[in-house]
């Protein structure tokens, strides 16, 4: 296990769209989620995809219990999730600020789907079938747009909503809850 360097907004490899796991349960795909693991618990994310530490495959991982990162969000519980499929239900969509670890040090405002069925397989092949609502839905949607080449810059509408961190938020207790 290790943590390994995030690839940052400018990577190529970020922009690519990933390519589906094969074969599950396997010492690579293990290893390589456990490396996931180190390295979004060091940098305290609320999840992160596998092209963020540089392998173009279809496997996120989020969980959001209590994090420094977002003090005010609702738990998450801990979900590999490998060869995800998105039903974004209804036409309900919030806003909220999001954060990256490819894009360190900016928050920008993001509208995404309030209500969302995700599918997909966990690290030993057995399905997943969730329906979600609120900031869960909006980590799902936040990882799996990773792994079609999408960071959320490219979906921030207003780029007034954009910037450091630290100028807009000065005092970090007021971080918002997305
Ligand atoms: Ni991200």
């Amino acid at each position: 296990m290790a943590v390994r360097t995030v690839l940052r907004m400018g990577h190529p490899l970020l922009l690519q769209v990933a390519a589906p796991v094969e074969a599950f349960g396997t010492a690579e795909l293990r290893q390589l989620v456990a490396d996931m693991d180190d390295t979004m618990r060091a940098l305290n994310g609320a999840g992160i995809a596998a092209p963020q530490v540089g392998e173009s495959l279809r496997a996120v991982i989020f969980e959001v219990t209590h994090n420094p990162r977002y003090p005010q969000a609702e738990s998450v519980p801990y979900t590999v999730l490998i060869n995800p499929v998105l039903d974004l239900l209804g036409d309900e969509r919030d806003e909220a600020w999001e954060g990256c670890l490819s894009v360190p040090g900016l928050r920008g405002v993001v509208a995404r789907h309030t209500n969302l069925r995700y599918r997909g397989f966990d690290l030993d092949g057995r399905p997943i079938d969730r329906t979600v609502t609120g900031f869960h839905a909006r980590v799902v949607q936040h990882e799996v747009d990773h792994l079609d080449g999408i960071l959320y810059p490219m979906r921030v509408a207003d780029m007034r909503s954009f910037g450091f961190e630290d100028e807009l938020f000065p005092d970090r207790g007021a971080l918002p809850p997305d």
